[in-house]
């Protein structure tokens, strides 16, 4: 098992890459720890007035769930890696951008990273969530909204329309739902802002959402 276990490890070391520090840091921006909603992600980012910065961090962010997943698609057959390792390494992505070794384990929501993921695993599947995500974030305004949204549609998505361009596999049906139970999680504080009328809106350069 040691195929597995080092694309698992590679996977998560990726995905520890929290491209709104880094990005931030590249362009000369503000750290987005230290702003806003203290969120290293490209929503936080956006905050900051750039939307190159932004955009470039979503898209980062993004790849870095993506690509593992169709690295082990693509070449891991050879190997003996099969779906096990592709929902593993998927994971290990999605929770390198949560914990990330280099940045004190203090990382981000997982939104970018687990759209990345969901691509990986089926283009469509990235697809429908995606839009998911732009229909409710375009008619309600809220990025953390769309985000738990799309969350809980990305499982039933997988698993409702299994037999239509993918077959649902098991161990990544578990990792899409554990992702998402993740991903709702660490939109508690966002939760309770929207609950209390207090979330910051998309497209408003306010950064109040403490
Ligand atoms: O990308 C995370 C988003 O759903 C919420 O981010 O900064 O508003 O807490 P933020």
């Amino acid at each position: 098992a040691l195929y597995p276990l080092l694309a698992v490890v590679a996977a998560y070391l990726i995905g520890s890459l929290s491209f709104a520090v880094i990005v931030s840091r590249v362009m000369g921006l503000n750290d987005p720890r230290t702003y806003g909603s203290g969120n290293p992600g490209a929503t936080n980012v956006l905050r900051s007035g750039s939307k190159a910065a932004a955009a470039v961090t979503l898209l980062l962010d993004a790849v870095k769930g993506w690509l593992p997943v169709v690295l082990v698609k693509w070449f891991g057959a050879d190997l003996g890696l099969g779906d096990s390792t592709v929902a593993l390494v998927g994971l290990a992505a999605f929770l390198g951008h949560l914990y990330p070794v280099f940045f004190g384990f203090v990382g981000g929501k997982g939104v970018a990273t687990a759209l990345g993921v969901l691509l990986g695993i089926s283009g469509w599947l990235g697809l429908a969530t995606a839009l998911t995500w732009l229909i409710v974030a375009v008619f309600f305004r809220y990025s953390s909204l769309a985000a738990l949204i799309a969350s809980v549609f990305a499982p039933l998505y997988y698993v409702l329309c299994s037999g239509l361009v993918w077959d649902a596999e098991p161990p990544i049906t578990a990792a899409v739902v554990v992702m998402a139970m993740l991903l709702i999680w660490r939109h508690r504080e966002n939760i309770q802002r929207l609950m209390a009328g207090k979330e910051s809106k998309l497209g408003k350069k306010k950064a109040d959402a403490a």
